[in-house]
């Protein structure tokens, strides 16, 4: 019998969440988090709409918040929303582009349900390597597996690569199998941060769903992961930019096509630049509009509430997690 460390956390791992995102035809939001009033802005907003939610720490987020602390946020967040907010929604604690087999066990022993082991940087073999000894680890605990097949572009803390690699629909079947992960994410043409295009925001291309199909023909029912989903809510750079900001020509990816995405089988949707550019926007509107307030709370609580908000509105209109829960 599998010891599920996670537990003790009030956690659950994604396999059952994938299951009926499959079934029901919508996506399970992963956010991105690396303080407190994220995390109250995604469990209240996850709490609200009823949507299942997976908790996500990137390796930059665990140095910044300190891992033991994460640890205890998270089953702080558990027990606020059981409690307080009384929601039984399924939460899952995961590690985002884990890029080794220490940092994925590092994760896994300290509470985390699910971990992403990002051997997209390697060639082939040596990703499938990485990735099946992160699964066997991982089996123990009853941890489930995100591995990740081609390469998206976009510069961030410590995800960074300058050009994507479409994911190569020979190789799935192949990876699937030999790794035993137990969803796998793709590059269809996301990007992570918040300039995915150079092009203005109404002329985005098309994402690769040719890609997406033939996947889904090659691995029928399997989970899929579709990072770097941001939409770049163009409310939110321009007050940005009206608030002092520069953020000039961010575009995202349209919400009619991860509307798409989240019926089809991608299970998985992760969205991080969208709640840092709501969180920067409401702070800087603050900070103009009183610059004698030095109270963290009186931007801070602010930016945390209209965070919320996005999350309802992304879990009831675009992945369609709003009563899944
Ligand atoms: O995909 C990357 C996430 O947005 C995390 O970004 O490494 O800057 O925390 P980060
Ligand atoms: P965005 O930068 O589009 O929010 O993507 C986040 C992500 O993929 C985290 O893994
Ligand atoms: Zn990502």
């Amino acid at each position: 019998m599998a010891e599920r460390l996670y537990e003790e956390l009030g956690l659950v791992n994604t396999r059952e969440m994938f299951k009926k995102a499959m079934a029901g035809g919508y996506a399970i939001p992963a956010y991105n988090f690396n303080n407190l009033e994220q995390l109250q802005a995604i469990i209240g907003g996850c709490a609200e709409s009823n949507s299942p939610v997976i908790l996500q720490v990137s390796s930059g987020a665990r140095k910044y918040a300190n891992q033991t602390l994460l640890r205890y946020m998270a089953k702080g967040a558990v027990e606020m929303c059981r409690q307080d907010l009384k929601s039984n929604i399924p939460i899952a604690l995961h590690l985002d582009h884990g890029d080794t087999f220490d940092i994925c066990k590092s994760c896994i022993d300290y509470g985390f349900s699910s971990v992403m082991i990002d051997g997209s940087h390697h060639p082939y073999e040596k990703n499938i390597e990485v990735t099946a000894q992160v699964v066997e680890y991982a089996r123990k605990y009853d941890v489930s597996v995100e591995g990740e097949l081609g390469v998206l572009a976009g510069i961030e803390d410590d995800v960074q690569a300058e050009h994507s690699h479409y994911t190569d629909p020979n190789q799935v079947q192949d990876f699937v199998k030999k790794t035993g992960v137990d969803s796998l994410a793709i590059s269809i043409g996301t990007s992570h941060g918040a300039y995915k295009f150079k092009c203005a925001p109404g002329d985005v291309p098309p994402l690769r769903f040719d890609i997406l199909e033939e996947i889904e023909k090659l691995i029928p029912g399997f989970p899929i992961v579709l990072h770097g989903a941001s939409s770049v809510v163009q409310e939110y750079v321009a007050m940005i930019n009206k608030y002092g900001g520069k953020m000039e020509n961010a575009v995202g990816v349209p919400e009619d096509q991860l509307r798409r995405a989240a019926k089809s089988a991608v299970c998985k949707i992760n969205i991080d630049s969208d709640g840092r550019l709501v969180v920067t926007a409401i702070i800087r509107k603050v900070l103009a509009e009183n610059p004698s307030e030095f109270d963290p709370r009186k931007y801070l609580g602010p930016a945390r509430d209209e965070l919320k908000k996005l999350i309802i509105a992304k879990n009831t209109n675009v992945l369609g997690s709003a009563g899944q829960g």
